[in-house]
């Protein structure tokens, strides 16, 4: 397939991780283990940190992230920008995935995969191809600031709307607190003028 990809896991995806390096290194695709290298306990941000940054990076093609159930590896991914970090647990969920999500870390529950099913989701996600489209728009829409980009102005009014609406209650409670029970409320708005 020719190409690199970097790969990390902790305790909970360790086997399988071993297992998946060799079976790339036959298809003659190269890679960077980020660890852990044993059994021992491990914490999985410590992996799933470097693994991102390399795919960010632009220093491998695709990344992989293994640990028990997926979603620390996951998490620990998607906080850089640019990465779409797809836990994948069978293979239409990798094939969907890569063409609509353009996913560049693969993320594997290792607890809830035999060996046979993580090769198997792991070549449905490296041999699917992004469908661009109309899901290029979305994919451009994650990245994006969420107040400040046009397609995503209405939401970011309702948000403003929530907090005017937030800030208004809180004063009512505030009225009927000290109105009722003789209790002084601390406001947590800040001065109404802030929100205009
Ligand atoms: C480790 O026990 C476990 O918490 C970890 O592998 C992963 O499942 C976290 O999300």
């Amino acid at each position: 397939m020719g190409i690199e990809i970097s790969i990390g896991a902790d305790h909970g995806g360790y086997e399988i991780k071993q297992i998946l390096i060799k079976w790339l290194e036959q298809k003659l695709i190269s890679t960077k283990d980020f660890g852990t290298y044993s059994i021992e306990s491990a914490d999985y941000p410590v992996f799933g940190h470097q693994v991102a940054v390399a795919v960010q990076n632009n220093e491998c093609d695709f990344g992989i992230l293994i640990c028990g159930s997926g979603q620390g590896m996951s998490i620990t991914a998607n906080k850089y920008q640019g990465i779409r970090a797809a836990l994948c647990w069978n293979k239409t969920i990798a094939i969907l995935a890569r063409q609509h999500n353009n996913a560049n870390i693969l993320v594997l529950p290792g607890r809830f995969l035999n060996i046979i099913e993580a090769i198997a989701i792991t070549e449905a996600f490296l041999t699917t191809k992004f469908e661009g489209g109309c899901h290029k728009k979305r994919i451009d829409m994650i990245d994006a600031n969420a107040l400040s980009t046009p397609q995503l102005q209405t939401n970011g009014a309702s948000i403003r709307n929530r907090v005017i609406k937030l800030y208004k209650q809180q004063r009512l409670n505030s009225a009927i607190n000290k109105k009722v029970f003789g209790i002084k409320s601390k406001s947590i708005g800040g001065s109404r003028s802030k929100l205009k």
